[in-house]
Order: C-alpha cells, then structure tokens, then sequence
C-alpha cells in the first residue's frame, strides 16, 4: 500500500504528531514537511497534518490539500483550543471542506502548546485590540495547552491511523 505522511508545523507539535503516526505506517512510507513533499497523488492513503490558525488549517496545507488528485485522505492537526469545543468542530468541518470532493477517513486533533511569542505579541497589544482578551477560562486553556501533545496524544493519534490504515 502507497502511503504518505505530510505535515505544516510551526513551532514542532505538529510534527511531533506526524512522526508519532509516521511510525505506525506500512514500511516505506516517506515523512515529509509540506514544503518538501511531492504532489499529493499517486497514493492509497495521505496523512495530512496541519497546525491551527484562524479557525482552520494553517496556509500552506490548504495549498497543498487544493493540489490533491484521486487520493484517499487522513487528517490530524494540532491547536490550542480543547477538542471537545465548537471551536474544534469548526476546525474539522473546515479540514474536511478544504479536501472535498476527496474521501476522507477522519480527522484527529489534539492540543498543541501555543507559541509564547504569539502569546506575548497579542498580550502587548492594547485591551481594545484583543481579539481574544485574557479571562480565567483562557488562562487555563493556555496551560493546559501547553502540556501537548504528550504521549497520550501520540498514542490515540496511532490508533485513530491504524483505524484507518484497516479501512483501505
Ligand atoms: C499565529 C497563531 C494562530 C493560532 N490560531 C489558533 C486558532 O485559531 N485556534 C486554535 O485553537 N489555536 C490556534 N493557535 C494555536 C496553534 O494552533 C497550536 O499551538 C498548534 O499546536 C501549533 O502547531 P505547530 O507547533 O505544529 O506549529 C494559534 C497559534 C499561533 C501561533
């Protein structure tokens, strides 16, 4: 079976995701970060992997999704907001969107520490600009967040692909 992990990550969780998926793969198959990877077809499984912004698939997945021809696909990405929120509904209905008309096995999140840069920029912005101002619940998120992905997270990733990978 031809398979193909491809991954956009900014500050490493993303990738830590993809290895871990990576290595439950049939041998032979490559990992590669997106701006590496060859074009998206030719394979009975893709595994794309995306990190989170604006509510959606980084940029430069989107662009590699709207490149896919005739393959069977899987997604994961990682974000700051807890699966189980409408935020992570959104994400994956706006994932699956992004590789319509493709077939698609399913979409694995988990949560991914935010960056410390981005968290310092938008908290020296003034309160007025904030699109997300600091509350107790944010704060939280925020920690919690930072604890992922961790090896609970890789091994439900592992198992939600092997799923997958029987499903071909
Ligand atoms: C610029 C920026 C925008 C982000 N936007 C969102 C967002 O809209 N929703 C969300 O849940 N997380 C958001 N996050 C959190 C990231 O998606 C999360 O930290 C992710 O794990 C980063 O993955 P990476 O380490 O592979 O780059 C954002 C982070 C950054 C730096």
């Amino acid at each position: 079976m031809r398979c193909l992990v491809v991954y956009s990550s900014k500050t490493g969780n993303t990738r830590a995701v993809a290895q871990a998926i990576h290595a439950i793969m049939p041998a032979g198959t490559a990992l590669l970060p997106v701006q590496e990877a060859p074009a998206p077809h030719g394979y009975d499984l893709l595994c794309l992997g995306f990190w989170v912004t604006l509510g959606g698939p980084d940029p430069a997945m989107l662009a590699y999704m709207r490149r896919i021809e005739a393959c069977t696909v899987g997604l994961f990405g990682t974000l700051g907001a807890y699966t189980d929120s409408p935020h992570a509904d959104k994400v994956r209905q706006r994932a699956l969107e992004a590789v319509a008309p493709h077939p698609t096995l399913g979409v694995f999140l988990c949560q991914g520490k935010i960056d410390p840069a981005h968290l310092a920029r938008q908290a020296a912005r003034p309160k007025e600009q904030q699109r997300h101002p600091m509350t107790e619940e944010r704060r939280e998120r925020i920690a919690v967040a930072a604890t992922h992905p961790d090896a609970q997270d890789f091994a439900a990733a592992q198992a939600f692909f092997k799923e997958m990978l029987a499903k071909c």
